[in-house]
């Protein structure tokens, strides 16, 4: 993000992924607050509402560092200074998507504020990852939110995307 006196108003970007709807509308409570672009991070081959059948597939995936490919882009990433970026815990990680979406774009001098939906593991090691993964990204602190407490929630959103809004 700029410094507050070389432009008073950064480009916000709330990019999330979500499966089954959570981190989705954290993602619209984020965005309805700071404002900017709301993007979903989708992918070519879709994953199954089947949470049995999802969670096979995720930790399939996660065991051989598969990437899939998104069918969604971004295109006002570039203009983006401070990056919202949800994605739901998945087996104590980031979903898969979510490394296709870090490595393909150029998060360099990028602020990142990360939040993610759970299921009661909060956000694992996914914010230290973050961290080591957008190289020259500035991450701040990140945001947990138990999916099934989503709309209680709220308040806790609205002053943690604030203080990650108005950070210098
Ligand atoms: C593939 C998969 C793996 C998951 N692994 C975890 C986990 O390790 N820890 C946890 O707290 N929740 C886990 N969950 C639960 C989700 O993080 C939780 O339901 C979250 O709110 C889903 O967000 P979404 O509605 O945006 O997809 C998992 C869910 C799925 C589908």
């Amino acid at each position: 993000m700029r410094a507050r006196n070389d432009s008073p108003i950064p480009q916000i970007l709330v990019a999330y992924f979500s499966l089954s709807g959570n981190t989705r509308r954290v993602a619209e409570l984020i965005h309805s607050l700071v404002g900017g672009d709301l993007f979903e991070i989708t992918t070519v081959v879709p994953y199954p509402q089947d949470y049995g059948e999802a969670t096979r597939i995720a930790q399939a995936e996660k065991s051989r560092g598969f990437r899939p490919q998104l069918s969604s882009r971004a295109e006002n990433f570039q203009a983006s200074d401070l990056i919202f970026l949800g994605y739901p815990n998945w087996w104590g990680d980031l979903p898969m998507a979510l490394y296709s979406f870090m490595e393909e774009y150029d998060f360099s001098q990028k602020t990142v504020a990360p939040f993610c939906a759970h299921g009661g593991s909060g956000m694992s090691q996914t914010e230290r990852t973050v961290r080591e993964k957008l190289v020259g990204a500035r991450v701040l602190p990140g945001l947990a939110i138990r999916g099934s407490r989503v709309r209680q929630s709220e308040d806790n959103v609205k002053a943690w995307s604030r203080s990650s809004k108005f950070l210098d």
